[in-house]
């Protein structure tokens, strides 16, 4: 398995780990397949991302784009942070060995989860939101190694 410069660096080396004690919104996911987990905290204000933060039980990858999500979101408008899939966060790694795509997805979920809950608590509608699951593995198929 092949993993990006920019993949290793993030693992090695990831932005943004932590937790916010006053984020606007907090969101967690996870993978029942995998058994991986992902916090993120954000923090907003005048509808901008101002800080992101995450905290992982969970792989490599998982570690990567989480790292690189809150890298990408942070100044972002809310709805600019809505354009931030998983497709997004591999792109800007360079990408991502097939069987490692899903990890990409917690991330992904869990900014939305954290958005999520920022809007429950301000009594808003995210434009494109949808309300997101605890587990993730619900809604996709795992590749199974060969
Ligand atoms: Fe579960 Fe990567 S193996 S998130």
């Amino acid at each position: 398995m092949q993993y990006s410069e920019k993949v290793m660096d993030h693992f090695m080396n990831p932005r943004n780990v932590g937790e916010i004690e006053d984020a606007s919104g907090v969101g967690t996911v996870g993978n029942a397949k995998c058994g991986d987990i992902m916090k993120v905290y954000l923090k907003i204000e005048d509808n901008i991302v101002k800080d992101a933060k995450f905290k992982t039980f969970g792989c490599g990858a998982a570690v990567a784009t989480s790292s690189m999500a809150t890298e990408l979101i942070k100044g972002k408008t809310i709805q600019e942070a809505m354009e931030i899939t998983n497709k997004a966060v591999m792109e800007a790694l360079d990408g991502l060995p097939p069987i490692k795509v899903h990890c990409s997805c917690l991330a992904e979920e869990a900014l939305h989860a954290a958005l999520w809950d920022y809007a429950q608590k301000n009594g808003i509608v995210i434009e494109g939101l949808e309300e997101p699951v605890n587990d993730i593995s619900e809604h996709e198929e795992i590749p199974e190694e060969e």
